[in-house]
């Protein structure tokens, strides 16, 4: 009885270890990156998420952005070592996604950012700020979240707006 107990213990155990590390890893980027410290550095965020003022979408750095700072080392980070190992590979850094819409939505940040004016804050919280990669996303954006808005600032509930 006791080792069945045990056993069982053993397998929950097991079970709850197997199950955050599955969700742990979910969003495991493959450089610790810290936006706080390049903020301190003066970087707007158009200085690696370039395409927001004139595109739908804002854009994940390339690897020959990093490089522009990184090509000899500026600190001892084993980190920062990284990214001059993908440039030998001749590898682009496998940045994972955490913020995306499904294919059938239609999202526009020009819309946002430059004509409606609403600051990356607004629905990124201060990831400006962190001092290593979210593991999962702050903000869940669901389709509740992107009609209370509309409704607040009186803009278009629409079905045919926001799906193509
Ligand atoms: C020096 C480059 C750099 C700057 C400057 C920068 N970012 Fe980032 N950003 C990254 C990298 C690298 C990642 C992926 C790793 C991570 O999440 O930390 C990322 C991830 C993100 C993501 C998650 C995107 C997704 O769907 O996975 C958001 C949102 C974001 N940044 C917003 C901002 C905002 C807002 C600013 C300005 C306040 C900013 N970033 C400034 C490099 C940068
Ligand atoms: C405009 C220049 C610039 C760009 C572009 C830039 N960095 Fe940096 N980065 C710096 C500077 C300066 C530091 C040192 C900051 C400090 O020690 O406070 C740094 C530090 C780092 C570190 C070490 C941080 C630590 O925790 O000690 C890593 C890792 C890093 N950068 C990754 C990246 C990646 C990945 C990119 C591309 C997405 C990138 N950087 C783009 C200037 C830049
Ligand atoms: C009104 C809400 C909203 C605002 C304001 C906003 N974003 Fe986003 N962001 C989103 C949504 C929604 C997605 C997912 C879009 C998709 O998958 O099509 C996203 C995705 C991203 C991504 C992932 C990569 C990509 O290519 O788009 C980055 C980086 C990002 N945003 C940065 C920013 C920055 C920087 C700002 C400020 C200049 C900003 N966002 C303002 C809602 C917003
Ligand atoms: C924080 C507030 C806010 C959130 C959250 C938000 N929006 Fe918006 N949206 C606006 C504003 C303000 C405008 C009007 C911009 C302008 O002045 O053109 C707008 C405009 C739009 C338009 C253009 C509508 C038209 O008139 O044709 C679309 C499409 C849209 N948003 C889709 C989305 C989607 C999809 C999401 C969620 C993923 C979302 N929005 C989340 C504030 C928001
Ligand atoms: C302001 C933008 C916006 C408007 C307006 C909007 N949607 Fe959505 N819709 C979304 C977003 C974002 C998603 C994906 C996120 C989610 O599932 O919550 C979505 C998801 C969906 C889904 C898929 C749900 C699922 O479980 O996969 C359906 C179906 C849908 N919408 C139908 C509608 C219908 C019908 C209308 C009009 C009454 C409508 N939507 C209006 C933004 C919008």
């Amino acid at each position: 009885m006791k080792s069945f107990l045990i056993g069982v213990a053993i397998g929950v155990l097991l079970l709850f270890l197997f199950i955050s590390f599955g969700l742990g890893s979910k969003a495991d980027q493959p450089i610790s990156f810290n936006h706080k410290k390049h903020s301190e550095q003066g970087l707007g965020c158009d200085a690696c998420h370039p395409f927001f003022k004139a595109q739908t979408f804002s854009g994940m750095p390339t690897i020959t952005n990093c490089l522009e700072c990184h090509k000899d080392p500026v600190t001892k980070s084993p980190e920062e070592e990284k990214i001059r190992e993908f440039q030998q590979k001749e590898k682009e850094i496998p940045w994972k996604r955490i913020y995306e819409q499904p294919d059938h939505v239609f999202f526009s940040h020009r819309r946002h950012v430059v004509l409606g004016k609403q600051s990356c804050q607004t629905c990124h919280g201060e990831i400006g700020q962190s001092e290593k990669p979210p593991a999962g996303p702050w903000v869940t954006m669901t389709m509740k979240w992107c009609m209370d808005c509309h409704a607040k600032s009186k803009v278009t509930n629409d079905c045919l707006a926001c799906h193509v």
